[in-house]
């Protein structure tokens, strides 16, 4: 799976688009994404940081996935944000075709240690890997704070250390900081184009843009130009099923259930059929 994962990541490096990375932790998201993609005909990915599968169950994704990849093949099943060897392993395990082994709280030295161990077990298991180098901070919610105020510079990227750091490491992939992070803020992030072109210019990887939500059509563009290969996105859909859940339960006519979710996955379907189109993924099966 690795190899095919590879050449998907090929095709939006030269023809100039980026992969979607949707997290999902209920049925009702999930639904919103595949509809999404198989009516734009993109290729997605389908990720589960690991507090949204243990609430959705690491099995019972894999098995989600397997379901939908018979009806819509062009789906990646993707751990987002996994923190130790051990959870790298039981996903992995659990049949995870692909993996973030996300070290970047760890002291440099260390950090690159663990990484490799990742990347030894995940290419033993034919799983594609992603590495983090520079912090990506904040969670996928909204917050009170500016950006500004919270991101130092040394939670960015170093272009040289990220050459480094995908040598020693062998990552396929590597999520960096250039002003970026999970949730939305009370100011619109900032983006480091110089050092994104730097990072691409001296690793030659794949990159990964995380904290998608909140970012403007144009920084997404100019990303994707400047070599970001996957944008994830995942607060924005948060919102979407928050909203629509509320409107459906206030406007309820009784308790069935499929009655009052009707709206939740076609509202979660809109925000990932926007993105596709922003990140160019339509039309690319
Ligand atoms: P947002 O919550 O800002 O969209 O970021 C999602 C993400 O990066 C998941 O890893």
């Amino acid at each position: 799976m690795r190899h095919q994962i590879i050449s998907l990541y090929k095709k939006a490096d030269m023809k100039g688009f980026a992969i979607g990375a949707f997290n999902f932790s209920t049925n009702e998201i999930l639904k919103g994404i595949i509809t999404a993609a198989q009516k734009l005909k993109a290729p997605v990915i389908i990720a589960t940081s690991e507090g949204e599968r243990n609430f959705f169950g690491c099995d019972e994704s894999v098995a989600m996935y397997n379901v939908i990849k018979k009806k819509y093949p062009y789906v990646i099943l993707h751990a987002d944000h996994t923190h130790s060897f051990q959870e790298i392993k039981k996903v992995v395990d659990a049949g995870y075709p692909s993996v973030h082994f996300d070290g970047s709280k760890l002291q440099y030295r260390h950090n690159i240690r663990e990484t490799k161990r990742a990347v030894d077990y995940a290419h033993a298991n034919n799983v594609f890997i992603e590495g983090e180098l520079g912090s990506i901070t904040g969670g996928s919610t909204t917050h009170k704070e500016k950006l500004k105020d919270i991101l130092t510079d040394d939670l960015l990227t170093n272009p040289s250390q990220a050459k480094e750091f995908v040598e020693l490491t062998g990552v396929d992939s590597l999520a960096i900081s250039i002003g970026n992070a999970h949730g939305i803020w009370k100011d619109k992030p900032k983006l480091d184009f110089e050092r994104l072109k730097q990072i691409k210019e001296q690793t030659g990887k794949f990159l990964v843009l995380h904290g998608g939500s909140g970012i403007s059509a144009n920084d997404f563009r100019k990303s994707v130009e400047l070599g970001i290969n996957k944008i994830n996105i995942n607060t924005e859909l948060r919102i979407a099923f928050a909203h629509a859940l509320i409107k459906g339960l206030h406007t309820r006519e009784d308790y069935t259930p499929y009655k009052y979710l009707k709206n939740v996955s076609p509202t979660v379907s809109k925000i990932v059929e926007e993105h596709i189109i922003i990140f160019k993924t339509n039309n690319k099966i």
